[in-house]
This record gives C-alpha cells, sequence and structure tokens, in this order.
C-alpha cells in the first residue's frame, strides 16, 4: 500500500527528524517550508510555501494525484510552528499576529484543505485511510516554571502557549466534525525537546528538575511516538491530544 506523508516546517528540528523516520519506513514524504529550497535528500517533494496560506496547501497536496488514493494512506502531519521569547508586558500586535497565524491559522488551513482536496471528493473509497496529526506543545496545557530561565532568553511566552492550547481545542473540533468522513485527527503535547545549539546546561538543569525522568525529550522519540500511532492503524483514535513530557505534567 502506498504511504505518503505531508509535513509542514520540514527543515526544521522535528520537521527532519519526522522526514527521515517516516522515509526510511517506506512513506513518500514531501515537505513545506519558507526556504526557497531544500537540499533534504529524503524528501520526495518540496514545497517553498507559507502554512498561512491556502494557495501553499493547494499546491503541497498536488504533489499527489488523488487517484493514486485508491488502497492509499495519507498523513498530514501541521508541524511548522513559531515562538516569541519577548516579555509579555512588552508584546507587540505584530508578534502576537505572527505567533496566532501561523501556530493556529495554519493548522485550521492545512486541516480545511487536506479534507476538501483529499477527503471530501473520495468519501465512497473505503480503501484509503486519511489522518492528521497536529504538533501542540505541553506549554498548551501546563504553564512554563519560569524559574528554569536562569542563563537563557528564551522564555516560553503566554501567545505561544495560548495558541497551542487553542491548536488543542482545533483538534478536538475538527476531529468531531469529520469523523463520520473517515478522517482522523490527533495532537501531540512534547515538552521541550533537547537541542544542543540552543540549550544550555544551566536551562537543561533546571528543566530536568521538573520532569520526573529528569530531562528533555529526544526528537527520535516525538517521531517514534507518531509513527506508531499511525501506524497502528488504530481507527478509533480520534479527537485526542498526548502528552509526551516525560513525566511533567503528571505530578
Ligand atoms: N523544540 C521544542 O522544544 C518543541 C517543544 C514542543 C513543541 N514544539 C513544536 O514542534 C514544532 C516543530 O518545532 P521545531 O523545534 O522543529 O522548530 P523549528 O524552528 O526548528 O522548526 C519549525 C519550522 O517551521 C517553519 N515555519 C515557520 N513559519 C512557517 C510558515 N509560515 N510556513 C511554513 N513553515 C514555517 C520554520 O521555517 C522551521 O523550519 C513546532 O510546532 C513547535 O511549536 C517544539
Amino acid at each position: 500500500m502506498k504511504k505518503t506523508v505531508f509535513v509542514t516546517g520540514s527543515e526544521g528540528q522535528v520537521g527532519c527528524e519526522l522526514v527521515r523516520n517516516f522515509s526510511e519506513k517506506g512513506w513518500d514524504c514531501y515537505g513545506m517550508d519558507i526556504f526557497k529550497e531544500s537540499s533534504n535528500p529524503n524528501l520526495k517533494g518540496y514545497l517553498y510555501g507559507d502554512v498561512r496560506k491556502r494557495e501553499s496547501f493547494k499546491d503541497f497536496f498536488k504533489f499527489v494525484n488523488t487517484n493514486e488514493l485508491r488502497f492509499g494512506e495519507l498523513l498530514l502531519i501541521n508541524n511548522a510552528g513559531v515562538a516569541v521569547f519577548t516579555p509579555a508586558e512588552e508584546r507587540t500586535y505584530e508578534e502576537y499576529r505572527e505567533v496566532s497565524d501561523i501556530n493556529l491559522f495554519g493548522p485550521i488551513v492545512g486541516i480545511t484543505e487536506f479534507y476538501k482536496f483529499f477527503v471530501k471528493p473520495n468519501k465512497d473509497l473505503k480503501e484509503k485511510k486519511c489522518s492528521i496529526i497536529n504538533i501542540a506543545s505541553i506549554y498548551g496545557l501546563i504553564a512554563p516554571n519560569q524559574k528554569i530561565y536562569t542563563d537563557t532568553q528564551r522564555n516560553s511566552s503566554e501567545i505561544y502557549g495560548a495558541s497551542k492550547a487553542g491548536l488543542i481545542q482545533l483538534t478536538k473540533y475538527f476531529a468531531t466534525r469529520y469523523a463520520n468522513d473517515d478522517l482522523q485527527i490527533n495532537c501531540i503535547a512534547p515538552g521541550g525537546i533537547y537541542n544542543k545549539k540552543l540549550q544550555g546546561s544551566g536551562f537543561l538543569k533546571n528543566y530536568g528538575d521538573l520532569v520526573p525522568q529528569n530531562r528533555l525529550c529526544r526528537v527520535q522519540e516525538l517521531s517514534n511516538l507518531i509513527c506508531s500511532i499511525v501506524e497502528s492503524n488504530c481507527k478509533y483514535l480520534t479527537g485526542q491530544t498526548i502528552s509526551l513530557d516525560g513525566g511533567m505534567s503528571a505530578w
């Protein structure tokens, strides 16, 4: 069976890892990002596009001929996202707009275009399998502990958390809206992901102290979880958000 995954924000840390992992498992991977070009050898196709634009998603989905849908599996991962690190008291309207447009409006456009392009016109194709995974954040469920930012200016912001909380709600809204169209929509809320270029030893120690497992998430753990959910073929799973946080939100 042909398996195809569309990854937004494919050039970032999580996007690259998702593409690596899915391509290794035999999926055709297509990526979209705001860089003119991609040199990712694991991508079957790349689109220079913006998740805020319906035209970008329309072009993105044209990589796949809908006739190939028969017996096929299609997955969209709404992964593109941005953060701001300036203090809430200095929040500008432009920053607020950029975060909410990309983190919230982007997935709305992605989900609805995916539905219009692949799902609605092929309602009678029972052999097809369509699903969507949204990447939120643990900060859509809990607030960041301000005490951890002792050696970094990269404080997680109010608008980032609010946008991710909105994405968790959007997941429920669209999962129920499209439940009878055989479209499953779920969400992952990862905790902080280890990135050796961005995180200092103070932050890593402070963050680890807040987590029962004492560490940040590894990017491979996130991509493995997404692959497992999708490949489990569990059709009954929809509208859910899974926290991948080493237990941080459990205590
Ligand atoms: N890194 C973490 O600790 C962490 C934790 C929890 C959740 N997340 C979420 O995981 C996702 C991926 O994060 P990441 O760590 O790989 O970040 P990243 O910055 O490395 O990658 C994000 C990618 O999205 C792209 N992008 C930004 N605006 C876009 C737009 N308008 N259209 C298309 N692409 C756009 C960027 O160019 C970038 O390549 C994000 O949604 C993020 O909020 C990250």
